[in-house]
C-alpha cells in the first residue's frame, strides 16, 4: 500500500480548526449532534471487546431498515463508512487490479484502490451533463481484469441521485461480467424523492455501505457498515475487521443503536431542516450570476462552479473568502476538479451561517474579478 494524505482530510475544518471557520460550508453532514440530542442515555455499561460483526440489535435493526432479504447476518458493523470502504478495497483488490471508479467522488473511494496499486478507469461526471452517468456506457469502461465498479448515491459532492433503473442495469452488469458493484450510499437516508433499494438487497454481486455519520450528524461515533449477501464475502470482510481492529467500540454501537432505533421520529425533523436549507441554497445560487450549479437531488451537499466565462482570479477568491469573510467550502481541488469547483455543505450551519456564507461567496467573487 502507498498510502498520500488526502487533501480533503490534510485541509479538513478539523484540522484547520473550527475556531478559525465563522461559516463552515465545508461539511458534508448535517449538524453535530450530542447524545441529549436523541434523547440517548448510556447507563453504565461494562466495556468487554464487543460481537465482532457488531452489536447484534443493531445489525438487526438496519437489516430491517433496508429490508429482505437482508438479516443481521448479512451486516458488518465498521469504523464509519470510511471502514466499511477500506475493507471492501483491501479485502478485494489487489496491486493491478483493474476497477472502474466515478470521478468526482468522495476521496477515499479513489484513493485507497489508488494506494494498492489498481489500475483505474475513471468514469468522468461534466457539469454539462448534469453529473450524471449514462450507466449504459460503463461496460465500455471494464475489461477481463475489471473486479469492482464504484458508484455513489446520493453522490458526494455533487448530490446527484442514481434512479432504481439505472441501478438495476449496473447490478446487472456486475453479474454478468461476474465483478463486484459497490454503492456507497453513506447519504441514503438523505435523498430528496423515493430512495431506490440498497444495492445489497438486489444482489449477492452488490455491496452497500452507509453510516450514522452524515443523517444522523454524529460521525464522532465512528458507526458504518457494509452489506452483503454473500456468506464467503462476509468472512472476508470480517477477517479484514478482526485484523484491523479486532470489533468495534461497544460504547458506539450502543449509541448508534439508540438513534437508529428511533429513526422514524429523528429523520423528519432532519429531513425538513435540510429542506429550509436547501431553499436558501437554491434562492441564493438562482440571483448569484456569477455561479451556476447542476441542482442536487439529495444529500446536503451541492457542487456549483463559478461560471468558467468570467475572469475570476481563483487563488485571490479563496483568499478573500477564508481571509476577510471567514467562509470556507470544499475547493474543487479536494475532488481533483478545477478550483471555480467548489463543495458547498448547505444544511451543517446554522440559517445565518448559511446566508453568511453565501453572502461572503459572492463578495470574494465580486473582490476577485479581473479587469478585462
Ligand atoms: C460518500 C461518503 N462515503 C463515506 C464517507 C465516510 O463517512 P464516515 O464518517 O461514516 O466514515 C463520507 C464522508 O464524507 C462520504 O461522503
Amino acid at each position: 500500500m502507498k498510502y498520500v494524505r488526502m487533501a480533503i482530510e490534510k485541509e479538513s475544518p478539523e484540522q484547520l480548526g473550527y475556531d478559525k471557520i465563522k461559516y463552515n460550508l465545508t461539511e458534508s453532514s448535517i449538524r453535530d449532534r450530542s447524545l441529549s440530542d436523541f434523547g440517548v442515555v448510556v447507563e453504565d455499561m461494562l466495556l468487554p471487546y464487543g460481537d465482532h460483526f457488531g452489536k447484534e440489535e443493531l445489525r438487526e435493526v438496519i437489516a430491517a431498515q433496508w429490508g429482505k432479504p437482508l438479516t443481521a447476518e448479512n451486516i458488518l458493523v465498521t469504523s464509519g463508512a470510511a471502514g466499511a470502504l477500506f475493507i471492501i478495497a483491501t479485502s478485494l483488490l489487489e496491486k493491478g487490479d483493474h476497477i472502474v471508479v466515478v470521478r468526482p467522488n468522495y476521496a477515499t473511494n479513489i484513493e485507497t484502490p489508488r494506494a494498492i496499486g489498481c489500475d483505474i478507469s475513471y468514469v468522468d461526471l461534466t457539469f454539462e451533463e448534469g453529473f450524471r452517468v449514462d450507466v449504459e456506457k460503463v461496460e465500455s469502461f471494464m475489461n477481463d481484469r475489471t473486479k469492482l465498479i464504484s458508484f455513489t448515491s446520493p453522490h458526494n459532492p455533487t448530490g446527484t441521485v442514481l434512479r432504481e433503473e439505472e441501478l438495476k442495469v449496473l447490478v446487472d452488469l456486475a453479474e454478468r461480467r461476474g465483478c463486484w458493484l459497490l454503492l456507497d450510499e453513506t447519504y441514503r437516508e438523505l435523498a430528496y424523492g423515493k430512495q431506490t433499494s440498497p444495492a445489497a438487497t438486489l444482489s449477492d454481486r452488490a455491496i452497500s455501505v452507509s453510516s450514522m455519520s452524515k443523517s444522523y450528524g454524529i460521525p464522532g461515533i465512528r458507526i458504518g457498515w457494509l452489506a452483503t449477501q454473500d456468506p464467503e464475502l462476509y468472512e472476508l470482510f470480517l477477517s479484514a475487521k478482526e485484523q484491523i481492529g479486532i470489533c468495534g467500540s461497544v460504547v458506539d454501537e450502543e449509541i448508534a443503536f439508540q438513534v437508529l432505533k428511533n429513526k422514524d421520529t429523528w429523520m423528519p425533523q432532519i429531513l425538513e431542516y435540510n429542506k429550509k436549507a436547501f431553499n436558501t441554497m437554491k434562492k441564493w445560487i438562482e440571483s448569484e450570476e456569477a455561479m451556476e450549479w447542476v441542482e442536487p437531488e439529495g444529500g446536503v451537499v451541492c457542487f456549483p462552479r463559478i461560471k468558467p466565462s468570467l475572469p475570476v482570479d481563483i487563488d485571490l477568491f479563496y483568499d478573500r473568502l477564508n481571509n476577510e469573510y471567514g467562509t470556507y467550502v470544499g475547493p474543487g481541488h479536494w475532488f481533483e476538479m478545477p478550483r471555480n469547483y467548489m463543495r458547498i455543505g448547505y444544511a451543517w450551519p446554522l440559517p445565518e451561517e448559511l446566508e453568511k456564507g453565501l453572502e461572503g461567496i459572492s463578495l470574494a467573487i465580486k473582490d476577485s474579478l479581473k479587469a478585462r
